[in-house]
C-alpha cells in the first residue's frame, strides 16, 4: 500500500479553448503523461491524492469527461479543491461525495483515513502579490497592502476549514496527520504561516501542496524538512506529471 500525490491536472477535455499545450513543452499532451505515469506507479490498493486544479470545466456537466479520466486512474482517488475548480462550490462538497461515492472522495471539512494516518486538507490560500521587485537585485521592495489584507481574510477562512478537517480526524481518534493544500503554505514573504503553525501543532508528518507553475515559482515556499514537518511541492509541471510517493 502506498500514498501518492499529484496536483494541477488542469484537464480540458470539454474545453479545448483551455488546452494547456501552449503553456510550454512540459504541458504538451500532458494527459497522456498522467495516464502513463499513474498506470506505471499506482496500484489498485494505493491512494492517489490529487491536489487541486483538476478541471477547466465551469460546471459539473462540463467536467464529465475530466472526471471520467480521473476515475479511470488506478487507486483510490482523493481530491483537494484548487482555485480553478469552479465546478466544486465549497458548500457542495457533501453532494459531490454522495454523487461520486465509492469512486472519488472530495476532501474539505472532512478527512480520509490512510492506515493510522488521517489525510486532512483544504484549498488553502496565500498572498500572491502584486510585489514590486528591484530588477537588478531581485529584492522585494514593497507590495500591495490592500491585496495583502484581502488575502489575510481568505487565509483565515481556509485555516478554519483545515481546522475543521483536523478536528473531524481527531474526533475519530486519529493522532497522526498528513496535510494537503492546493496553495503553498506560505507566501514568498513568510517562513511561517497559520498553515505551517497548524501542521507543527498537530505534529503532521507532511504538508503537500501544488499550484506553483514554472521553474521560477518552484521555490516560492518550503520544500523538504522545516521545523520537523516535511514539505512537498507536487504541481504537475514540477513533477513532469509523475505522482510523488509520499508514504508507504
Ligand atoms: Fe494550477
Ligand atoms: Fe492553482
Amino acid at each position: 500500500m502506498a500514498l501518492f500525490a499529484l496536483g494541477d491536472l488542469h484537464l480540458a477535455f470539454q474545453r479545448p479553448d483551455k488546452s494547456m499545450d501552449a503553456m510550454g513543452p512540459v504541458w504538451v499532451r500532458h494527459e497522456e503523461k498522467i495516464l502513463k505515469n499513474c498506470r506505471e506507479l499506482v496500484r489498485p490498493e494505493d491512494t492517489l491524492v490529487l491536489v487541486g486544479d483538476h478541471s477547466w470545466g465551469r460546471r459539473l456537466p462540463q467536467c464529465a469527461k475530466d472526471m471520467e479520466f480521473i476515475m479511470s486512474l488506478p487507486g483510490r482517488k482523493i481530491l483537494i479543491r484548487g482555485n480553478h475548480d469552479m465546478f466544486w462550490e465549497p458548500q457542495k462538497t457533501e453532494a459531490l461525495n454522495q454523487q461520486f461515492a465509492g469512486r472519488l472522495f472530495f476532501l474539505q471539512n472532512n478527512f480520509a483515513a490512510y492506515g493510522e494516518y488521517a489525510i486532512v486538507g483544504t484549498k488553502g490560500f496565500t498572498f500572491e502579490g502584486p510585489f514590486w521587485i528591484d530588477r537588478l537585485t531581485g529584492r522585494i521592495l514593497d507590495w500591495d497592502k490592500e491585496e495583502e489584507a484581502h488575502a489575510a481574510k481568505l487565509v483565515r477562512r481556509e485555516a478554519a476549514r483545515l481546522e475543521a478537517s483536523f478536528a473531524a480526524a481527531r474526533k475519530a481518534g486519529y493522532r497522526k496527520f498528513l496535510v494537503f493544500l492546493h496553495y503553498p503554505p506560505t507566501s514568498i514573504l513568510e517562513s511561517d504561516s497559520i498553515f505551517t503553525q497548524m501542521a507543527e501543532q498537530y505534529g503532521a508528518r507532511d504538508v503537500v501542496y501544488a499550484h506553483c507553475h514554472g521553474q521560477a515559482q518552484f521555490h516560492d515556499s518550503h520544500r523538504g524538512l522545516y521545523h520537523g514537518v516535511c514539505y512537498h511541492l507536487v504541481s504537475g509541471d514540477c513533477l513532469d506529471f509523475r505522482p510523488e510517493r509520499i508514504l508507504d
